[in-house]
């Protein structure tokens, strides 16, 4: 099975999601001679199908593909699907995460609530199917930790009383977004396997 990202942060959550030992998830990282497959979608679940049929139909294997957006209420949810190009075209997270911080500078605490909204598509053959996970947090004013990537060190988790980016990789892949979604897709997949 494909996982169809050239993002090494999503390959190594979903290695530990999935339980698989190092090189025991193939990602288009495996195939640098494949062009890029543009994400030209609306939604979440519209770029993750694109991403998983185009990588099907470039390497002939079953494949799985990621989309995320973080939803913010505020921004009457923004960034969402173009959360990776929320500052432009070849934002870094640095550069996403100061806009997103701009943006919220007037927004009061009650009102910073937000989402990561994750969709995993399969595309094997005939079959299509996708499945999501949510987790919702709230926005800080300020970065809080070095782990994880993205907007995790600005999204709080109540309960946990930590930022995604202080969590270690466990305590994320538990609650994430990320986590719910694969789990969920390695569950179709152990009941109807490709
Ligand atoms: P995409 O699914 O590759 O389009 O990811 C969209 C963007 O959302 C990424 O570039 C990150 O900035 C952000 N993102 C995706 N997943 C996470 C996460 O688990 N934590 C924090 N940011 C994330």
């Amino acid at each position: 099975m494909v996982l169809a990202t050239r993002n090494a942060d999503k390959v190594a959550e979903i290695r530990r999601i999935l339980r698989l030992p190092a090189g025991g998830l193939v990602s288009l990282l495996d195939y640098p001679e494949l062009p890029e497959i543009d994400e030209t979608g609306l939604t979440l679940e519209d770029n993750a199908l694109i991403k998983a049929r185009e990588a099907h139909r470039q390497t002939g294997l079953p494949c799985l593909a990621d989309d995320t957006g973080l939803e913010v209420d505020a921004l009457k949810g923004a960034p969402g699907v173009f959360s990776s190009r929320f500052a432009g075209p070849g934002a870094t997270y640095a550069d996403n995460t100061a806009k997103l911080l701009r943006a919220m500078e007037a927004v009061q605490e009650k009102n910073r609530r937000a989402r990561f909204r994750c969709v995993v598509a399969l595309k094997a053959g005939k079959r299509e199917e996708w499945v999501e996970g949510n987790l919702e947090g709230v926005i800080l004013r300020e970065a809080r930790g070095d782990g994880g990537f993205g907007y995790d060190p600005v999204f709080f988790i109540p309960q946990a009383g930590k930022t995604l980016a202080e969590m270690t990789l466990e305590e994320k892949n538990a609650v994430s977004h990320r986590g719910a979604a694969f789990r969920r897709m390695a569950e179709r997949l152990a009941e109807r396997p490709v």
